[in-house]
């Protein structure tokens, strides 16, 4: 399973990526808000050049014309660059045509199986259904993945899967044993996916024993 990193904060992208655990970045309009810079486009350029893998950045347009006007610009600010956009009818329009340019799109904004078929009929190269979101409100985001992924089975579709809204470990487990492409994972994420308590207390062991033996050496 491809990880990628769901944060448009270029320290935390390049720690993770230092670890051998990010082939990709998904941003979004919240995420780059909270990274707090202005220069969006340049923002987004540095990320491409750091991980040399897609890159999501997400139109802002709501109207079909203008989701596919952004799109072509932000296509053009890097080869891995991937256009995302909103899950909506205009949103499907937009995909269609970013598509048929040969533009690389994720959508975004994903609840439901139907959207998804939708949205990979129209040409998207990735879906993002929004695992956390859905457990917030009593749904089953997992469930939705494994039905997602059997529904592009049934049809060989080839967009790729992006599990989003990642919250916790578990939800990386379980998107590891659907079989899903890839994972969108928070930076602060990434440590507790590595952290074990027996681990911790293996290595406290080890090096005693390490101590007491140098001891004996002096
Ligand atoms: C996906 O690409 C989104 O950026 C992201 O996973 C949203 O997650 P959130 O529900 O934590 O905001």
């Amino acid at each position: 399973m491809k990880f990628f990193i769901d944060s448009a904060d270029l320290k935390a992208i390049q720690d993770v990526k230092a670890m051998g655990m990010c082939d990709g970045v998904t941003t979004n309009p919240s995420l780059m808000a909270k990274a707090g810079r202005t220069d969006t486009d340049a923002l987004l350029k540095e990320i491409c050049r750091l991980v040399q893998g897609p890159v999501s950045g997400e139109v802002t347009a709501l109207d079909a014309d203008g989701m596919v006007a952004e799109g072509r610009r932000l296509a053009k600010l890097d080869d891995h660059l991937v256009v995302k956009v909103p899950t909506t009818l205009a949103g499907l329009k937009a995909i269609a045509a970013l598509a048929g340019d040969g533009i690389a799109v994720n959508a975004t904004l994903v609840f439901s199986v139907n959207q998804a078929l939708l949205v990979a009929k129209a040409g998207a190269a990735y879906v993002s259904p929004f695992v956390g979101r859905l457990d917030d409100v009593g749904e089953d985001g997992m469930q939705l993945v494994s039905d997602v992924l059997e529904v592009y089975d049934n049809y060989d579709l080839e967009t790729e899967v992006i599990v989003a809204s990642v919250r916790h470990p578990m939800h990386v487990v379980d998107a590891a044993l659907l079989g899903a492409h890839i994972a969108t994972i928070p930076p602060e994420v990434i440590p507790k996916l590595v952290a074990h308590p027996l681990t911790d207390k293996g290595l406290a062991g080890f090096m005693a024993d390490w101590a007491k033996l140098q001891g004996r050496g002096a």
